[in-house]
C-alpha cells in the first residue's frame, strides 16, 4: 500500500471481504500477561513427533494433508548442513524484499535469469516471493500417481513440479522426477486457452502451440516449462482430475531438494481457486509448532474442536495472490503499546504462511521494542542476530518469563500469541524478539509464520 492514492484502492478492496480466523489451541492463557518458559524443553527435538494437532472430528473437511517443516526430523527432504538461523534469516529479509517489491508494483526482471522472455516470447507481469517456504506436504500426480514433495505457499499461485525431459536446469530432488509420457492423465494446454492468459507469466511455444509457463522468484531463482493438466491425488481416493499446473523443465534456484511447490494464493491459478466447487474456498493449516513436530492442511474446513474468531479480511483485486487483514493494536505483558491505529491502516498487513518473522511498520515495531525490552529488563542483552535487534543471552538460567504478546484484528479479534511466537531461539543460549521493522512506514506489514505457531489459521476465501 504505497502512496495516499493506493489507500483509496485499499478501502474500495474492502468490497471483496474475505474471512480469516484465528483459534489458539488452548485458550486457558488468554488472560496470562507473561509466560513462563523452559529452556529445555522447547529446544528443537532431533526426533520426529506426530501429534502437534489432534483432533477428534473435523467439520466439513474433506481433505487433510500432513505438513511437515522442511528441515526438520519429520521431513523426507534432508538438507545437510541446516540452516544457521543467520542464513534462514537472511532469506527471510530476501522473501520480505520481494513481497514489497511485487506490491509495489515494481515489475520483475527476466534479463538477469534463464527466462529469456525475447526469445521464447514470454510475457514477464509480476515476479513472485522469494520461495522460502519453511513447510512441505506430499501429494501425487498423474496417473498412475506419482509422488511429489511440494513446498506449501500461500504467497504464490502456480503450483509447478520438475518435469522430464529437463532441458536446461533441474535442481537434485527428492523424488524421481516426474515424466508426463508416463502418465496417461497428462494433457498439454494450448496458447489459446483462457488458462494459459490468467498467469502472470506465460508464453507460446510455435512449434506445439503449447502454453508457457514462468515463474520468477525474487532472489532471480525461476522455474518455466509447459503449463499442463493432469490428475493431482491430495489424499488416497481423494482426487483433482484436470489440475492445471507447470510441468518445469528448467528450473533453477534453491528449493531444497522439494520437487516443487503448491500454490494457496488467492489468483486463479492456485490450488484454492482450482477446487473453489469442491472445497468452497475454505482451507486452513496448524503448522508445527518446532521443527520436530507435525501440522496439518485442511481442504474445505477446519477441525470442529476450533473455536473460530473471524476478522475480515481484505483482497486488493490488483493483487489477488494475497491475503491481506487489519491489525489494529498490540499490547506488551497485557498494556497497549502506543501506536496509532492510522499507522498500521497505512501500511496494510498481509498474512503468508512462507514469511518466518512478522514485520511491522518502523514505528510500530519501534513501540513493540521498547515495551518488550523493559518488560525483559530482569535479562541480559546479547548482539543483535540478522534482522533481529533485541536479543538476550540466557545462560546460567533454566526458563525464562516472557512477557505476552498480543495481536488485535479488526473485529475486536485479539490474539494472545504463544511464547514461540514471542521469542525466537537462535541458538542454546540465546533468545530473540521474534519481530522486525519494515524499512519504510509505506511498506506492507506481514504476519509470519513464528506468530501462527499454534493457531489454526482458517482463511474462507469465499466468505
Ligand atoms: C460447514 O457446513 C455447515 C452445514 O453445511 C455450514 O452451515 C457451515 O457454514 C460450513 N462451514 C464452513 C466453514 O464451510
Ligand atoms: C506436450 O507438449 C510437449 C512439447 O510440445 C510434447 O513433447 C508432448 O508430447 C505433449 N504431450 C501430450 C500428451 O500431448
Ligand atoms: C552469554 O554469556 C556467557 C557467559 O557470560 C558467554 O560465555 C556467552 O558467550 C554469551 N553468549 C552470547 C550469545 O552472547
Amino acid at each position: 500500500m504505497a502512496s495516499s492514492s493506493s489507500s483509496n484502492s485499499f478501502l474500495l478492496c474492502l468490497l471483496v471481504t474475505t474471512l480469516l480466523v484465528f483459534s489458539h489451541v488452548d485458550r486457558s492463557e488468554q488472560k496470562v500477561r507473561y509466560h513462563e518458559v523452559s529452556l529445555h524443553s522447547s529446544f528443537p527435538s532431533k526426533a520426529c513427533s506426530t501429534s502437534s494437532s489432534k483432533h477428534s472430528a473435523i467439520s466439513n473437511v474433506t481433505t487433510t494433508l500432513r505438513v511437515v517443516h522442511r528441515d526438520g526430523p519429520c521431513s523426507p527432504l534432508q538438507r545437510r548442513p541446516a540452516l544457521s538461523p543467520e542464513q534462514i534469516l537472511g532469506k527471510d529479509q530476501a522473501r520480505v524484499n520481494s513481497l514489497h517489491r511485487r506490491i509495489s508494483g515494481v515489475s520483475a526482471s527476466a534479463s538477469s535469469s534463464g527466462l529469456q522472455p525475447e526469445a521464447a516470447g514470454v510475457t514477464v507481469r509480476k515476479g513472485s516471493p522469494v520461495a522460502t517456504g519453511e513447510y512441505i506436504v506430499t501429494v501425487g500426480i498423474g496417473t498412475p500417481r506419482r509422488d511429489q514433495t511440494l513446498i506449501v505457499d500461500t504467497g504464490s499461485d502456480i503450483t509447478w513440479i520438475q518435469c522430464e525431459p529437463c532441458v536446461v536446469h533441474c535442481h537434485t530432488q527428492i523424488d524421481p522426477i516426474f515424466n508426463p509420457a508416463r502418465s496417461s492423465t497428462y494433457s498439454n494446454i494450448s496458447c489459446s486457452s483462457a488458462f494459459c492468459s490468467e498467469l502472470d507469466i506465460n508464453g507460446c511455444d510455435s512449434g506445439s502451440g503449447n502454453c508457457i509457463y514462468g515463474v520468477l522468484y525474487g532472489d532471480d531463482s525461476y522455474t518455466t516449462g509447459f503449463y499442463a493438466r493432469d490428475k493431482l491425488t491430495l489424499t488416497p481416493g481423494d482426487e483433482i482430475a484436470d489440475f492445471r499446473f507447470g510441468c518445469g523443465q528448467n528450473n533453477l534456484g534453491l528449493f531444497g531438494q522439494a520437487d516443487g511447490l503448491l500454490g494457496l494464493g488467492g489468483d486463479k491459478p492456485s490450488l484454492v481457486s482450482q477446487t473453489r466447487e469442491k472445497y468452497g474456498g475454505v482451507f486452513s493449516y496448524c503448522l508445527p509448532s518446532s521443527p520436530s513436530g507435525t501440522g496439518s492442511l485442511y481442504l474445505g474446513g477446519y477441525p470442529s474442536s476450533t473455536k473460530v474468531e473471524f476478522t475480515p479480511m481484505v483482497i486488493d483485486p490488483t493483487m489477488p495472490t494475497f491475503y491481506n487483514l487489519n491489525l489494529k493494536a498490540i499490547s506488551v505483558a497485557g498494556k497497549p503499546v502506543p501506536v496509532a491505529a492510522a499507522m498500521f491502516k497505512k501500511a496494510g498487513m498481509i498474512i503468508d504462511s512462507g514469511t518466518v518473522i512478522t514485520r511491522l511498520p518502523p514505528k510500530a515495531y519501534a513501540a513493540l521494542r521498547d515495551a518488550f525490552r523493559l518488560a525483559m529488563s530482569r535479562y541480559r542483552r546479547a548482539a543483535e542476530v540478522s534482522i533481529l535487534d533485541t536479543c538476550y543471552n540466557l545462560t546460567g538460567y533454566g526458563s525464562v518469563t516472557v512477557p505476552a504478546v498480543e495481536l488485535e484484528f479488526d473485529g475486536n479479534v485479539k490474539v494472545a500469541l504463544d511464547a514461540s511466537g514471542v521469542l525466537y531461539k537462535a541458538s542454546e543460549s540465546q533468545v530473540c524478539l521474534a519481530f522486525a521493522a519494515n524499512d519504510d512506514d509505506d511498506d506492507a506489514g506481514i504476519l509470519g509464520n513464528v506468530q501462527q505457531q499454534k493457531f489454526d489459521v482458517v482463511y474462507d476465501v469465499s466468505k
